[in-house]
């Protein structure tokens, strides 16, 4: 007899989009600003020119973030590309798969996805590909601990020792809270990921920390 189908995070979200879902609710409000406002100064203080955003979502975040003409959205959901490229029609936006036609850039950026890779090669897969894809940065915004959860589209990983693990040319440069930690009281507005900064053992990286807002 057969078991279970066994749950899969592309399924799940390109059915989330194509029934009129959206990223959730780190894509907007305060910790989207949080987000973006770490990311668009990090950008400029180090002169990136160039970026591939890994799992972009249905663009709420992009529309926040200033990044550079060079940039690849990337997602696992045709729907959530058809509507970045609908909102951002100059921008190029490819499936995980299309990402072999891409060249490296400077920063890779991981927003709110690898609590959400729930499947372990999946998991493996899209952390090669964060590290195989940067020449200078990884930027991480995700949570840091083996810790269960209850929503099936959840999975949270202690991914730095995955990281110290596999990827012995790159160290964590810097780890910045997010200053709205998660409250169960107050799940939307708070949030379980910080941000995780990597980059090569003799990079110079400046990081300028947002204020609150
Ligand atoms: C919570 S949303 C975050 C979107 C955006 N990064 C943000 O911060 O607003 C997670 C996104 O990761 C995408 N995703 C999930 N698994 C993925 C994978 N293996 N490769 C690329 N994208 C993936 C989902 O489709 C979804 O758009």
């Amino acid at each position: 007899m057969a078991g279970p189908i066994p749950f899969s995070s592309g399924d799940y979200w390109e059915a989330r989009y194509r029934e009129g879902g959206t990223s959730g609710m780190g894509s907007v409000g305060r910790l989207a600003r949080f987000k973006a406002e770490t990311i668009n100064r990090f950008v400029v203080a180090n002169n990136i020119q160039s970026v591939i955003d890994a799992g972009c979502g249905d663009a709420s975040l992009l529309a926040l973030l200033e990044l550079p003409a060079d940039y690849v959205g990337v997602d696992v959901s045709p729907s959530a590309l058809a509507r970045c490229a609908a909102r951002f029609p100059g921008r190029r936006f490819v499936t995980p798969g299309e990402l072999r036609t891409v060249s490296p850039a400077d920063m890779t950026l991981s927003l709110d996805v690898i609590y959400h890779l729930i499947e372990d090669h999946v998991f493996a897969a899209a952390m090669r590909t964060l590290f195989a894809w940067a020449t200078r940065f990884v930027v991480i915004y995700a949570s840091n601990l083996n810790v269960a959860w209850s929503s099936a589209h959840v999975r949270h990983r202690r991914f730095t020792d995955q990281v110290a693990a596999t990827e012995p040319d790159w160290r964590l440069l810097a780890h910045l809270p997010n200053p709205y930690p998660f409250d169960p009281a107050s799940p939307h507005e708070t949030s379980f990921a910080d941000f995780f900064i990597y980059g090569r053992p003799d990079a110079a990286c400046s990081i300028v920390v947002p204020g609150l807002s």
